[in-house]
């Protein structure tokens, strides 16, 4: 817990009075912290995985892009696990803003707020993107709705054990970031094929792939 003093997080985490407070424990979980320091700067850039699925891809992937951002700016970028979005998520009290799980609360506030720029990794689920992650989204837009979405700059990657890269995916989620007034990079990077071109341990063994997601990320910090 060292490596947190000092901040809102571990603020937020201490006064939960050690184990006790559920809802901080999970809002833990759901940011794929890997213990490094929390700063204001930071929280500038948000990267989102597009599943709740266990173990996914997807945050392989959100961790390859949060590698990329911090070499390219020297800052790590969060990464919101929807993994560990907890199952009351799903729930008709969802759209009371008064009744919302305190966990998704807490990460619209502290993370999705303010972010002033998002990277989605949306894997292809049946040719298009995953359903968890419109719910997420769905929940973030019943508070606070212009705050955590307006104006904001967004960044899509889609990711496929097929042949699409997620494409449909990837167009009709800009739509709807759109709606919600979120830019969109016109450049959507759509990643086929992706267990021939990972090593097996999380690594990228692909050189065009890692070529193409420096320029990405190039670009998407210049956006
Ligand atoms: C429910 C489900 C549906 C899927 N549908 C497709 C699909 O339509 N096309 C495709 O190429 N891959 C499909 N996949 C495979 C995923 O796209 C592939 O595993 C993805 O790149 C990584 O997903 P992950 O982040 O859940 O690990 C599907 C996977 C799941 C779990």
């Amino acid at each position: 817990m060292q490596a947190f003093k000092g901040n809102n997080f571990t603020n937020l985490f201490l006064q939960s009075n050690g184990w006790k407070n559920l809802s901080y424990l999970c809002m833990f979980l759901i940011l794929d912290t890997q213990n490094h320091r929390i700063n204001k700067t930071e929280r500038m850039i948000a990267i989102i995985t597009g599943t709740n699925r266990r173990k996914s891809e997807a945050l392989t992937f959100a961790r390859i892009y949060q590698d990329e951002i911090e070499k390219q700016t020297g800052e790590k970028p969060l990464i919101v696990n929807l993994e560990h979005i907890p199952g009351n998520l799903w729930h008709p009290d969802m759209y009371d803003s008064d009744k919302q799980a305190p966990e998704i609360i807490q990460i619209q506030d502290e993370v999705m707020i303010p972010a002033e720029k998002l990277v989605f990794v949306v894997p292809e689920y049946n040719g298009g993107f995953p359903g968890a992650l419109k719910l997420f989204l769905d929940a973030l837009s019943v508070r606070e709705y212009k705050k955590t979405f307006k104006g904001k700059k967004a960044l899509l990657v889609g990711i496929a054990s097929g042949r699409a890269g997620n494409l449909r995916g990837l167009e009709h989620l800009t739509g709807i970031l759109n709606h919600v007034g979120t830019i969109v990079l016109p450049n959507k990077l759509p990643i086929s094929s992706i267990e021939k071109l990972l090593d097996g341990r999380g690594q990228l063994k692909d050189e065009p792939t890692k070529q193409v997601i420096t320029k990405h990320v190039e670009e998407f910090l210049a956006f």
